[in-house]
């Protein structure tokens, strides 16, 4: 297939990275405050938005049930109307898994939702018979047909969910649905990832009853939820999953009252780590969140990197070659699956041998071979992959097939020696605001072509 323009990033190794960069909204917030949104009529107002492509998937998504969406400077306003059209059609939850986090809304507002089926896609099957089961369990129906699954609700009930697993997304949707049911529901064993955390203080903010309780999610259903971001006076929000302190520059409304403020993006962080991890240097990550991703940065300073985490941000520094350690992913607040990529890209050309258990998503494995193009010692047996460090990787042409792994191939390329092209960079638009600029910012080669 023909690449289309600006579709390859080029990168050359560069020695060490110097500097400061600006970490974004969180991806994976944001785009479950945007459906959020649906659950109430009226002006929201979203601050420190990522200028990214989901973000405007998800905007094209809300636009073609009626709502109207202004996006400025890293801001959105979303108006929504009194009656919307509740369908989210095939060509766009095709184009982003997360769509189905809208289902939870619709039935809660509009008591029907028809959603596309989503398929599976490179991390292999993904599928959200949580999700049903969970909405099932406050009264939902669900059929499916052609492709669409169509759920209806005369008025959903509160009720106890035990999820057998901690997803995100079932986690999101039933939250989203319990806030405005009849009575209490209580989550156990919800997903407890800070994303999770800045949801519930959304929907609070939205006049929502929720809370963390114990080992679960305590929700005392509302018959009205207001617009959330408007509210100047707003008590600052203390986002964050079970296990997080408060802080103030987490997600909230500023104190000038000029929108609700997504939290920082700690897969982005995860990022900018792994390239100083890689090519050395010391680089200050402003906004960064060290709370929210605490067992990340020990697993660095095992490795070998200094990491010091503040109010303002993190700095981490790299002044040598990494060792390598054994990772295994899990549920927050364990290793992100998302991290995995970084992980191994670091594993690479750390000195000796590493081995990475993947927990989450089975099929998360796909980057390795482009990696071995480049030098890379991996082999992998099912969910397990070992890594022996070589002294450095050589650049190659390779391929990104999603955004982690994308954005995990640049930062490989970072660090070997020559000029790697990194394919398929519309992969790392979904989910990086200006990957290549900031990276520019801390003296890396790399241009986009
Ligand atoms: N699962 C089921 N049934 C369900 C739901 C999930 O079996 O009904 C399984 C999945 O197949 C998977 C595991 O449970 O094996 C975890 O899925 P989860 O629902 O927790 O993940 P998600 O909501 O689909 C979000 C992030 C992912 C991130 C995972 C895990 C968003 C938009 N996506 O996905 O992020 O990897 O949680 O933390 O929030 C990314 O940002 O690139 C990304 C893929």
């Amino acid at each position: 297939m023909a690449q289309s323009a600006g579709d390859v990033i080029v990168v050359r190794g560069n020695g060490g990275l110097d500097g400061e960069v600006c970490i974004g909204g969180a991806k994976n917030s944001v785009l479950k405050l945007m459906a959020a949104c649906l659950l109430a009529e009226g002006r929201h107002v979203l601050a420190n938005v990522p200028d990214i492509s989901d973000v405007s998937v998800m905007c094209e998504l809300l636009e073609a049930m009626g709502v109207s969406i202004t996006r400025t400077d890293h801001c959105l306003v979303i108006d929504v109307p009194a009656e919307i059209n509740t369908e989210a059609p095939y060509h766009l939850v095709e184009r982003m898994r997360a769509s189905i986090v809208v289902l939870g809304p619709l039935l809660a507002r509009f008591g029907a939702a028809r959603v596309a089926l989503p398929g599976g896609d490179d991390f292999g099957p993904r599928p959200i018979d949580m999700h049903l089961r969970a909405l099932e369990s406050l009264g939902a129906t669900f059929r499916t047909s052609h492709g669409d699954i169509s759920g209806t609700a005369e008025a959903l009930t509160g009720a106890e969910i035990v999820l057998e697993y901690p997803s995100v997304g079932a986690t999101e949707n039933v939250l989203m649905a319990a806030v405005r049911a009849k009575g209490r529901t209580r989550i156990v064993n919800p997903a407890r990832e800070p994303e999770i955390g800045d949801l519930v203080s959304f929907l609070n903010q939205m006049g929502a009853k929720a809370r963390w309780a114990g080992n679960g999610l305590a929700i005392e259903g509302v018959e009205q939820l207001s617009p959330a971001g408007q509210h100047a006076s707003s008590p600052r929000s203390t986002a964050g999953g079970i296990g997080t302190s408060a802080r103030t520059e987490v997600g909230g409304t500023p104190a000038d009252g000029d929108g609700y403020r997504v939290i920082s993006d700690r897969i982005e962080t995860a990022t900018y780590l792994a390239a100083v991890g890689m090519c050395g240097g010391s680089v200050f990550l402003r906004h960064a969140v060290g709370d929210h991703m605490t067992m990340l940065i020990r697993k660095l300073t095992e490795m070998g990197m200094h990491i010091v985490a503040d109010a303002e941000g993190i700095r981490a520094t790299a002044t040598q070659r990494l060792t390598s350690a054994d990772v295994a992913t899990l549920p927050y607040p364990g290793l992100a699956t998302d991290y995995k990529p970084f992980l191994v890209a670091m594993l690479t050309t750390a000195s000796g041998v590493g081995i990475v258990t993947e927990n989450i998503f089975t099929g998360r494995f796909r980057y390795i071979d482009e990696l071995r193009r480049m030098g890379a010692d991996i082999r992998t047996e099912g969910h397990h992959a070992v890594v022996r460090g070589a002294e450095r990787l050589s650049g190659a042409p390779v391929r990104a097939h999603d955004i982690r792994a994308g954005a995990a191939l640049v930062v490989a390329g970072l660090a070997a020696e020559g000029e790697t092209e990194v394919a398929g960079a519309t992969h790392i638009d979904r989910g990086y605001d200006d990957l290549t600029g900031k990276l520019a910012g801390l003296g890396a080669i790399i241009t986009r072509r």
